[in-house]
């Protein structure tokens, strides 16, 4: 038979569920640190709508250092406390930025970004970096969205060796 295809508008938790779906499928078998996470982030910059940014920053030396990543070239080094995920990684909390420009201390990498999500990364009880999105649209991200990528980091860490 055939399928029929949704007609109303996936709601967000609709849009984690599946993905969060697709990014077992995709780590499974894999436990390489750096190839779970590229593809993961390439998972996410495709699969979610109106994003110009996903990737990685790890905690290096006492500050996050840009890891992989798909989207516009970035900000290589931030400090902990700046920025949307310097805050985040500090704070050991997501953070929704409905409109960066009303963030004070926003770090700007891609003028085309006007909101952003960033989820800190633990494994070992320890903040070990950030998930970060931004979108080209203000109000882009909610608390939906913040959930389901911290269930998409969890699967990472369940899924990966952790280097460093
Ligand atoms: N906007 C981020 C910096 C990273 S880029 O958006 C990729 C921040 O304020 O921390």
């Amino acid at each position: 038979m055939f399928s029929v295809a949704r007609s109303h508008h996936a709601s967000a938790e609709e849009v984690h569920r599946d993905l969060l779906e697709q990014a077992r499928a995709l780590l499974h078998g894999e436990r390489d640190f750096t190839a779970n996470a590229a593809n993961l982030a390439a998972l996410i910059f495709h699969a979610l709508p109106d994003l110009n940014w996903a990737g990685f920053y790890w905690m290096k030396g006492g500050e996050l250092v840009l890891g992989p990543f798909q989207g516009k070239p970035a900000c290589v080094r931030i400090a902990i406390g700046k920025g949307v995920c310097g805050t985040a990684a500090r704070d050991r909390k997501s953070i929704v930025v409905p409109d960066v420009d009303a963030f004070p201390g926003h770090i700007a990498c891609d003028s085309a970004s006007r909101s952003e999500v960033v989820v800190p990364v633990v494994a070992g009880g320890k903040v070990i970096g950030v998930l970060d999105l931004d979108s080209p649209l203000k109000g882009r991200f909610g608390d939906a969205d913040a959930r389901g990528l911290e269930a998409l980091v969890e699967a990472f860490i369940a899924a990966t060796d952790i280097e460093g």
